[in-house]
């Protein structure tokens, strides 16, 4: 297996669950559009696909990545780690960027500098500091080279699949998780926004191959009952699954659901649309719903 590619910490990032979730993508399409891409953990990891895009409403991200991809030098001529502290991280957040990659600059630092990506926190450990230096970089950008990175509201994004004639693709989606919908930007995704979600992924089946990733909630499982679900559990080490009283920290399950059946031997999953407890149960069971 190659290394892992990862530039910055993101709060959601599917790092501990690529395993799980690359060898479920569709890979016999031309086309891939990731609707929530985020920190690109999934883009960044995948196999290729002929035609890419990389979508996300947090524009701070997405022009991160169109300047990781496009001007890389400029970028690494500018990048000074050798000031990366926490007074630093505090006076670069207050700067009006001058020009992109400039933006790009204090949203690497802003990301970088705090824990799991939650940009109001610090964190900056010796070996935090070496990987500054140790990121591919350049393996990165050559990842990038020919994908789409665009910035809109999904909805938008979804409109213009449906105006379009583009028919057998793969569409990958990552949304704020039930519950969490404020961890990114409270305007941008609500309650209602999961139903909305469901609605149009429930009436477009035939154009395209989905798979969307969730918390494994009692809510979710209704919603894409005629889906196939597939359940992973794993324990995450990020700043909101503290440990608990014990020592320990608490077990998430996250799931799958894709309309096309892809069956591996050998991983550990299973395939779960017989599923009949609820949320409660996994509470109780000190199973928690994954803070995504
Ligand atoms: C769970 S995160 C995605 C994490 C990503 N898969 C990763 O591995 O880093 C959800 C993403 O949805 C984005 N988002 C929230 N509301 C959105 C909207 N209305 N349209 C597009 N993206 C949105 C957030 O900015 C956030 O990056």
């Amino acid at each position: 297996m190659s290394k892992r590619l990862n530039l910055i910490y993101y709060l959601g990032a599917k790092s501990y669950l690529l395993n799980f979730i690359l060898p479920k993508l569709k890979y016999d399409v031309n086309t891939y559009i990731e609707v929530f891409g985020g920190g690109g953990s999934i883009l960044l990891n995948k196999k290729r696909h002929k035609i890419e895009i990389f979508n996300d409403i947090n524009d701070e991200i997405t022009d991160l990545f169109i300047v990781i991809r496009d001007y890389l030098d400029e970028f690494l001529q500018r990048l000074d780690l050798t000031i990366a502290g926490e007074k630093y991280l505090k006076y670069i957040k207050k700067q009006k960027p001058k020009d992109l990659i400039d933006k790009a600059i204090i949203t690497y630092f802003k990301y970088k500098l705090s824990f799991n990506g939650t940009t109001g926190s610090f964190r900056l450990s010796y070996s935090n500091k070496e990987n500054f230096y140790n990121i591919e970089f350049r393996a990165i950008t050559n990842r990038l080279k020919d994908v789409y990175i665009i910035n809109r509201d999904y909805k938008r994004v979804l409109e213009d699949i449906t105006k379009g004639n583009r028919k057998n693709f793969m569409l990958y989606l990552d949304p704020p998780y039930i519950g969490k919908e404020d961890y990114y930007n409270k305007k941008t995704f609500t309650k209602e926004d999961h139903y909305y979600l469901a609605e149009y992924l429930n009436k477009n089946i035939d154009r395209h191959y989905f798979a969307i990733s969730y918390n494994d909630c009692e809510e979710i499982r209704k919603l894409y009952k005629n889906w196939n679900i597939y359940s992973y559990e794993y324990i995450a080490y990020t700043y909101y699954n503290k440990k608990i009283p014990n020592g320990k920290r608490k077990k998430m399950i996250d799931v799958l659901i894709t309309n096309y059946d892809i069956k591996q031997e050998g991983d550990n999953y299973v395939k779960d649309n017989q599923f009949n407890s609820s949320c409660n149960e996994f509470n109780n069971s000190n199973i928690e719903c994954y803070t995504g």
